[in-house]
């Protein structure tokens, strides 16, 4: 296979805004054509970013085309069903998140993953973003030492509840925040602490619904976390940040800033600094979909990985663990007691 032969499924706002844009910059990809139940938008799509065919039904498209891969982008009702309609089709899968709108199902599109031999990927797209990927290779450096600690914060839009009938179905508040936001930053977290085993949470609640979560994780591996979880701001902001035993210190503030304090007094200019040199990159994104946010990384590592044979992360068992932390989550607020996350 020299290229990936991709199609798409969905053409709403996430598909048109953060995913198709990309895509004509992945070399690996064939776009071959995109689908949505809207007509309109799917040929909408079509013309904007140059797919060949356009359909209104998906498996008549997987008939057709018989691409090597699907993209799927709705609602997560229509994740679980059509994903595993295209596993079992025969393609590899990328899956916006949430897989699933619940633990159950995300665990279904795991095992037909499995049961069809193919590639799945979830759209947790930040472990890509470059100011992550540098983070991680400072945090994974020898002169780091072992990491600690992880503190994963993100504040986002008052999340409300979603209707059910639009495909979310999901009444509870606190598991629609785990579905639409909570994913991410619970993602950040076990890429670089590991597997979660433990959770206590703590909740405030606002006017609007607008809440808060202050979370304590364990890992396996007995190092400690921090997820600060709010939808409390009319707008968007992170910082991840990852402590090492060599006294070292690496941020991400917004996907953007990336700030190392090294400790170690190396050089003779920091000899007097006692540790508080920083060094900082702030990336210059002329195309912020593609390396600030992680869409265009995401998708063009998804394709490397189709071309290799290899299963990339974050895969769909991440997708399916971090619906199940996030669960996890709910439940110790919700009782006031520490929860066991369920081993995978
Ligand atoms: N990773 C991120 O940063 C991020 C950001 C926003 C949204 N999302 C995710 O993206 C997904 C889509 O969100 P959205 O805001 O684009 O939703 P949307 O409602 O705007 O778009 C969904 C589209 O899917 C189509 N659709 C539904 N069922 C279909 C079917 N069976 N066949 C073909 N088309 C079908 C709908 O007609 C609609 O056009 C959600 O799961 C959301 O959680 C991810």
């Amino acid at each position: 296979m020299e290229k990936v032969k991709l199609a798409v499924i969905g053409a709403g706002n996430q598909c048109t805004q953060a995913l198709m844009p990309v895509i004509p910059y992945v070399a690996d990809f064939d776009l071959v054509a995109i689908c949505d139940l809207q007509r309109d938008l799917a040929e909408r799509n079509a013309r904007m970013f140059g797919a060949r065919s356009v359909y209104t039904d998906f498996e008549q498209m997987l008939a057709e085309q018989r691409p090597d891969a699907v993209m799927v982008v709705g609602p997560p009702q229509m994740h679980q069903d059509v994903g595993i309609a295209c596993l079992q089709a025969g393609c590899h899968l990328f899956i916006e998140k949430p897989a699933a709108p619940t633990t159950e199902g995300a665990k279904r599109l795991v095992d037909a993953a499995a049961a069809a031999g193919k590639i799945g990927q979830v759209g947790h797209m930040m472990r890509h973003a470059d100011p992550v990927r540098i983070a991680w290779d400072i945090a994974h450096a020898d002169d780091f030492g072992r990491i600690l600690s992880v503190e994963s914060k993100y504040t986002t839009w008052p999340t409300g509840v979603i209707p059910p009938g639009n495909g979310w179905g999901e009444p509870d508040s606190d598991w629609t925040y785990m579905l639409v936001q909570g994913g991410h930053p619970i993602d950040l977290m076990r890429h670089f602490l590991g597997p979660i085993v433990r959770v206590a949470g703590r909740k405030s609640v606002g006017q609007g619904n607008t809440k808060v979560y202050q979370v304590a994780v364990e890992s396996a591996e007995g190092r400690v976390g921090f997820l600060n979880l709010q939808d409390s701001l009319n707008g968007w902001t992170t910082r991840l940040e990852v402590v090492g035993d060599a006294m070292g210190i690496v941020a991400v503030d917004d996907l953007g800033r990336v700030s190392h304090r090294r400790g170690e007094k190396r050089y003779p200019a920091e000899a007097e600094t006692n540790g508080n040199t920083a060094y900082t990159w702030e990336p210059h994104h002329s195309l912020p979909a593609w390396g600030r946010a992680g869409y265009g990384r995401e998708l063009q590592y998804f394709a490397r990985c189709i071309l290799e044979g290899k299963q990339g992360v974050p895969s769909l068992w991440d997708g399916w663990r971090n619906l199940v932390v996030g669960q996890a989550i709910v439940e110790s607020c919700a009782t006031g007691l520490m929860v066991e996350v369920p081993p995978g």
